[in-house]
């Protein structure tokens, strides 16, 4: 059912891709675990072969997509198996040989590799950072655009509407990375990009329990390329994750309220503390990034960033938290952190610690981490 583009965003949460009330259905019915469907004679119909389509993608696509893009009957979503799976698949069936890709320098730490793979295939490869529109510089000649915003885990925010337009006028394709922010969050298509890709294994399902991706695009061509992309690379979500995924979205906004809201009250209780610096939230009214990202989020995530002194103080402080999963990943009920150099590849020193804000009550959360911070000083 086609939802209104007035509606508010819970409203459209809870609603969001439900198919058509039946008597006797369900409302959100069941993951549809099919390898092949019934194909009597010629090849037709919207479900042919387990890899190219299935019910249960279909009910989450739309779905996603009118989070995404709400009214905008034209705006496609494909989902993938992984956040990474979605990433690849515009890239590669995007760029060939020859082609110019500008991408983040500052982007998610498997950018390097993505990047290895890419000059491998005889693309060439420009970097700049996300904060200060630096892409804007080496746009000249490229093919495609892509834009982390806020980007992970620095948390700078670029301005999309600005870097499209520059990069439309050069002829480049724009693609946003839509994770941290979610579709509550930025509607990239909006601001004039022609893909919005995320990892939906973050916020947008909350629970650190799947692992998905998605594609949405403004345009039935290269939504075909992309679609050919999942066909041949064959990175599809199981039915069960697919349907996890959609019963998670109908809680979206409420988790998105709560955790968003723990940010800001963790990163105002950060604000004063000598013991910390680079404290960075998009939300923050005196964070560098805010003036942009008031102007294009409508919220600004869960996430927060800072560091400490030292390598062992931040790993005092990471052993000291008794309601914060020392953990990977960002945008789950339960607040995860982690020393972030311990991976290696983001350029942040080593006692940077990028957090997660869950779903817990904000005065046990903010006391959790003060009280780690003081017993990890001593
Ligand atoms: C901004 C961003 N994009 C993409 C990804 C990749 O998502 P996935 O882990 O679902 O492949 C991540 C994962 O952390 C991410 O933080």
């Amino acid at each position: 059912m086609t939802q209104s583009a007035q509606i508010g965003d819970g409203t459209r949460a809870v609603r969001a891709g439900l198919p058509e009330a039946l008597k006797n259905e369900p409302t959100l019915p069941g993951p549809v675990f099919a390898a092949h469907f019934h194909l009597p004679g010629d090849v037709s119909g919207p479900y042919t072969y387990g890899r190219d389509d299935n019910p249960t993608w279909t009910h989450l696509e739309r779905a996603i997509g009118e989070l995404e893009a709400p009214g905008q009957e034209d705006v496609d979503t494909l989902v993938f198996a992984s956040g990474m799976a979605a990433i690849s698949a515009v890239l590669f069936s995007q760029l060939k040989a020859g082609d110019v890709v500008v991408l983040p320098s500052d982007g998610y730490q498997v950018f390097p590799l993505v990047r290895e793979q890419l000059t491998a295939f005889g693309i060439e490869v420009r970097t700049a950072p996300t904060g200060g529109d630096a892409q804007l510089d080496v746009l000249d000649g490229a093919k495609l655009l892509w834009i982390e915003t806020p980007s992970n885990p620095g948390l700078d925010v670029c301005d999309v509407r600005r870097l499209a337009e520059a990069a439309h006028a050069c002829g480049a394709l724009v693609a946003v990375d839509n994770t941290l922010a979610t579709p509550l969050g930025q509607r990239p298509l909006e601001l004039g990009a022609d893909f919005s890709v995320a990892s939906g294994t973050k916020q947008l399902t909350g629970h650190g329990d799947i692992l998905l991706g998605y594609v949405t695009c403004r345009d039935a061509e290269l939504t075909a390329s992309v679609r050919g992309w999942r066909k041949i690379v064959g990175a599809i979500p199981g039915p069960m994750e697919a349907w996890l995924a959609h019963r998670s979205l109908a809680t979206l906004q409420l988790r998105a309220e709560r955790q968003n809201a723990n940010a800001l009250a963790l990163a105002l209780a950060l604000r004063d503390r000598d013991d910390i610096e680079g404290l960075r939230y998009p939300g923050l009214p005196d964070d560098p990034s805010h003036k942009i990202a008031a102007q294009q989020m409508r919220r600004f995530g869960c996430v927060v960033s800072f560091t400490l002194p030292t390598r062992a103080r931040a790993e005092r402080f990471m052993k000291a938290l008794t309601l914060v999963d020392d953990a990977t990943s960002f945008g789950g009920v339960r607040s995860t952190a982690e020393r972030r150099r311990r991976w290696g590849g983001d350029d942040v020193s080593e006692g940077f610690i990028r957090f997660s804000a869950g779903a817990e009550d904000p005065d046990d959360l903010v006391a959790d981490v003060l009280r780690a911070l003081d017993e990890a000083a001593v």
